[in-house]
């Protein structure tokens, strides 16, 4: 799992990440839920941690003031500002998740800080929340997309160091534990996909939110 910026086990797939019809509809139905869920606003100011491409960061900026996109994954983050030329309201930041603390965060407080499909690359689950947490302001809204606890195939990579999803339970205890209320878990999105076993699989996705 990461756990800093010189493990970037993204650069690979950077240059095609895009190109999956897959990640594009879950981008899309993630954006949706997140619509359905938290009420956004023109005036917001987010941050998205584990942005990587902006398959999601992108339309979202259409609807919110500003957003902080965050990832460790230098090559990710390249294919994102290839995106952005000639828009000011992103901003790109490569840095991990958990070294971005109140204190070197000059655009802290948040509206909302937001992930999809990040938390499982991170090893320290609570401290990530309690991070997301810590930069919110007060009423900001935290929305965390990831997936429920699958059944350990569904990376193609067999050593790749993840969390195999999580149980909705769990989370919510977590978000509770960061100092959040008003925890609310609803299913964002279903991935149909051949996992590494062979097998067609049905992948749920959550939506997770809570307030400040
Ligand atoms: C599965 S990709 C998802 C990218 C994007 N959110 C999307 O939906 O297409 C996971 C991303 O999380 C980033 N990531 C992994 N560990 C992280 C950490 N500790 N802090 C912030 N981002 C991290 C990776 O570099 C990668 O870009």
């Amino acid at each position: 799992m990461t756990t800093s910026c010189n493990n970037d086990p993204f650069s690979a797939r950077s240059a095609d990440w895009d190109q999956s019809p897959r990640r594009l509809r879950l981008a899309s139905d993630v954006l949706e839920a997140l619509q359905r869920q938290v009420p956004l606003k023109p005036s917001w100011n987010v941050l998205e941690a584990g942005c990587g491409t902006g398959l999601v960061t992108l339309p979202l900026s259409l609807e919110v003031n500003s957003i902080l996109a965050i990832d460790p994954s230098r090559d990710m983050l390249s294919v994102l500002e290839t995106k952005t030329r000639g828009r000011n309201t992103i901003t790109i930041r490569q840095t991990d998740l958990l070294e971005l603390g109140t204190g070197n965060c000059p655009e802290a407080p948040f509206d909302c800080v937001f992930s999809s499909m990040t938390l499982h690359h991170i090893d320290d689950t609570a401290q990530a929340l309690e991070t997301m947490a810590g930069l919110l302001a007060p009423g900001g809204w935290l929305a965390i997309a990831d997936l429920d606890s699958e059944d350990g195939f569904f990376h193609d990579d067999a050593a790749a160091d993840v969390h195999h999803g999580f149980c909705r339970e769990k989370i919510t205890a977590m978000i509770e534990n960061a100092g959040l209320h008003s925890p609310l878990v609803t299913t964002a999105a279903t991935i149909d996909k051949t996992n590494r076993a062979g097998k067609q699989q049905a992948y749920t996705v959550f939506l997770a939110t809570a307030r400040k």
